[in-house]
């Protein structure tokens, strides 16, 4: 396990203690318990430990479960397979979980992959030839599949058929090999990236919103009760609130609260020891990580605020513009911290306020 380094070095003489404002402009901590994407560590057995196996497990994304329950149940009684589902939205939300969930009510083996592992023909002809009736495929970043990748998919999902051409030249020819009916699943953090042909062949598009605080908390509870850890509801709001709407980031603080309250505590998460642990950790009280607050300190100390183009952010901040767009725009739109508008990125009063900036019209009304 990861250790977390708890020394509070004191100030040196003569230098004040950081401010609020100045902590945003050090360097970015090493470990980052808010990254929505999986640590290396993560993906493995612990954390399928938790990770809901069936419908009425999944917690939250009523819109979603709505849509897949009448899926599953019309394809289950007229004894087909279900529809091939594009699954859309930041990481960690629950998107392979729910790819898990489908094999199992459907009651059908499934095999995961993902884009990069698929990139040489033979990668999915192979597994399009071993695919049983009514199986699961799920094809994880299926944004960046290779263009010759994609070609195979088409017929395969279009008439459950592969074509393969034979010889070279003029004496080439096209065989077609029947496969069994399957189901396509995939899933991406960037539905835009997607060819329209690819993207047409989805008789079902869902996309996979931010979880709200109550829901979150029910994840929470959900897990502490696998992990045999105890938590109250008010410990586990705390921790839900600074989840950043994410699934995977609530189950990972819970970890590391669960670890700080067996060493200092009795034991139980309350929601004093939840508090304590994460601001130790660094965990900002609203979700927001080191990244989060160079974006938003540089458009409001460097820029008035906004309008900044995204490639401004992206250089403030070190991050390719790509995984702002994707990872964190999402997260502080959805909190109402930033507005994507034509000319650029605009921080929000309420942004102001968290950094401990004054927002601009009350600076006016000082004049
Ligand atoms: N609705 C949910 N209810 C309870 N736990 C959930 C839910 N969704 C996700 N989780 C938990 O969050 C973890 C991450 O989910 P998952 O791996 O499905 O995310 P993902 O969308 O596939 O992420 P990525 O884009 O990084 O692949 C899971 O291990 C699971 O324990
Ligand atoms: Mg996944």
């Amino acid at each position: 396990m990861a250790i977390i380094s708890s020394k509070k070095h004191p100030p040196e003489p003569g230098k004040k203690p950081k401010s609020k404002r100045e902590k945003a402009k050090s360097s970015p901590p090493n470990e980052n318990l808010l990254q929505p994407q999986a640590a290396k560590d993560e993906e493995g057995k612990p954390e399928e430990s938790i990770r809901p196996q069936r419908f009425a497990d999944y917690i939250g994304q009523k819109d979603l479960k709505d849509v897949l329950a009448i899926a599953i149940e019309a394809a289950k009684s007229r004894g087909e397979v279900l529809d091939h589902l594009l699954l859309y939205g930041p990481p960690g939300l629950g998107k392979t979980t729910m790819a898990m969930i489908l094999a199992a009510e459907m009651e059908v083996n499934y095999k995961i992959t993902s884009a990069p592992a698929l990139e040489r023909p033979r990668d999915i002809m192979g597994l399009l030839v071993n695919i049983k009736p009514g199986d699961i495929l799920f094809i994880d970043e299926i944004h960046r599949l290779s263009r010759m990748t994609e070609e195979i998919l088409y017929p395969a999902m279009e008439d459950f058929r592969l074509d393969i051409t034979v010889g070279k030249g003029a004496s080439a020819r096209t065989r077609s090999i029947p496969l069994s009916k399957f189901t396509l699943v995939g899933a991406t953090t960037r539905v835009g990236a997607l060819t329209s042909p690819l993207r047409d062949r989805f008789g079902l598009i869902q996309r996979l919103r931010f979880y709200e605080v109550d829901e979150l908390s029910q994840i929470v509870l959900r897990s502490s009760k696998l992990l045999k850890t105890p938590v109250s509801d008010d410990g586990a709001a705390e921790i839900a609130r600074r989840a950043r709407g994410t699934p995977r980031i609530a189950n990972r603080l819970l970890k590391r609260v669960r670890d700080y309250a067996e060493v200092k505590k009795s034991g139980e998460i309350t929601e004093e020891v939840a508090g304590e642990a994460l601001q130790l950790f660094q965990v900002d009280p609203c979700g927001l990580d080191w990244t989060d607050r160079r974006m938003l300190s540089v458009i409001i100390e460097q820029f008035n605020g906004g309008p900044v183009g995204l490639e401004t952010v992206a250089a403030a901040t070190g991050e390719d513009t790509q995984t702002i767009e994707e990872v964190y725009e999402p997260y502080l739109m959805q909190i109402g911290y930033l507005h994507r508008t034509p000319r650029g990125r605009v921080a929000t009063p309420a942004a102001y306020k968290h950094l401990g900036f004054k927002p601009p019209n009350e600076q006016l009304s000082l004049l």
